[in-house]
């Protein structure tokens, strides 16, 4: 099982065995917690409707239950005895179709807010959120002479020009990426990112409301075995690694210099597993909300090319200055909050995992 390579010598125990419903089972990410918490000797529900864009017509995998979350109807059983929830299920993606707009507001909003009833009916008080990166909307920056700036989003002509930087407001200088911490302002710019900090924010008023406590864990660029192939939704990563398996090179936009963070799902699922741990989660009503991220940024290109080297043929990575216009340039975030108050640092570095991905089994 995946879940016992790379960082399996480095698990977060829970201090007692608990009973999780982890929502999205099936799914790339939610079946790596399931698998580490029933590892662990926990005991799990999984739940998970199928979604056909995300399985095809596969069968619910063994240990779970064929649910829709916005259904009202089945829980009084799957909650009994339930310590926690562990809500994965999503309509995941870029939410570039404004025809897919009800989508994610029907299975998002709608169904975390159906969870989040069902739960105080139950008398199920903790809940531990995935959120998203994409919260942020952009990264955080800086000019070495005028200090934090937001940039404006970058026009088209500079794109076209081959000026793929952000440039200080003031002097014109190309302004440099600095982490983004999870006190930065929420600018949701799509459907998908919209729905994640309804959940949010949906999670906080129920925490208010009942004295529940709630942990949002903002993943950033996941990547591991089971990811789903390359569909139009699926991360860089994986179109890097089909490029390579069709034998063409990785087609890397921009200068290849764009910033992000990947995380391995191994580390992902830690996070949730010391999330369900944390002993003062939510203070005041509000969602506590943590970066989980690797904490060792790489470019787009650094990517490409720890994802050739691992399949170990094809050829190498091309940077193509192709964009797409709407993408930010970079965007990194701080690991610290989760690690001070959760004690979860990553423990999968790019360098390894990215090489190992290239020839993990995936979804699809
Ligand atoms: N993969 C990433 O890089 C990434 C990054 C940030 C956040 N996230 C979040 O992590 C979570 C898991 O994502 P993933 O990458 O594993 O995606 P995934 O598509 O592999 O898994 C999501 C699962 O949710 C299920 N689902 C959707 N709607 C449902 C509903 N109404 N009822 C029951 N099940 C439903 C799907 O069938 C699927 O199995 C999502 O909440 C997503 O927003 C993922």
């Amino acid at each position: 099982m995946h879940v016992q390579h790379l960082g399996g010598r480095h698990r977060a125990h829970l201090r007692h065995a608990v009973k999780v419903l982890v929502t999205g089972s099936a799914g790339f990410i939610g079946g790596t917690v399931a698998a580490m918490l029933a590892a662990e000797g926990h005991e799990v529900v999984g739940v998970d409707l199928m979604l056909p864009q995300a399985h095809g017509s596969a069968s619910p995998p063994h240990g779970t239950t064929l649910v829709d979350v916005r259904d009202p109807g089945p829980w009084t059983e799957l909650l009994a005895g339930v310590d926690a929830v562990c809500h994965q299920a999503a309509v995941v993606g870029a939410g570039v179709r404004v025809a897919d707009f009800p989508e994610y507001a029907t299975h998002n909003d709608l169904g975390t807010t159906v969870l989040l009833a069902v739960m105080h009916e139950a008398g199920v008080h903790r809940l531990v959120l995935a959120s998203s990166m994409v919260v942020y909307g952009e990264g955080r920056y800086a000019c070495a002479e005028h200090g934090p700036q937001e940039p404006r989003p970058r026009a088209r002509a500079a794109l076209e020009a081959g000026d793929f930087d952000n440039h200080c407001g003031t002097c014109g200088r190309i302004l440099v990426w600095d982490l983004v911490g999870e006190d930065a302002r929420l600018d949701p710019r799509s459907a998908y990112a919209a729905s994640k900090v309804a959940q949010e924010h949906y999670a906080s008023a129920w925490a208010r409301q009942t004295g529940g406590s709630v942990v949002a864990l903002r993943y950033h660029n996941v990547y591991g075995p089971g990811m789903p192939r390359d569909t139009p939704y699926s991360g860089v990563a994986a179109m890097f690694r089909s490029s390579l398996e069709r034998g063409e090179p990785p087609q890397v936009f921009e200068d290849g210099r764009q910033m992000r963070d990947f995380v391995h799902v191994d580390d992902v699922a830690r996070a949730n597993l010391a999330a369900l741990d944390a002993s003062t989660p939510s203070a005041g009503g509000q969602a506590a909300a943590y970066n989980v991220c690797s904490g060792s940024p790489v470019s787009i290109g650094e990517v490409a090319a720890l994802v050739a080297r691992g399949s170990g043929r094809g050829p190498a990575p091309e940077v193509t200055g192709g964009f797409r216009l709407g993408d930010v340039r970079h965007v990194v975030a701080s690991p610290e909050r989760a690690a001070a108050e959760l004690g979860f640092r990553a423990a999968v570095a790019p360098e390894v995992g990215l090489p190992a991905f290239a020839t993990a089994p995936l979804r699809g």
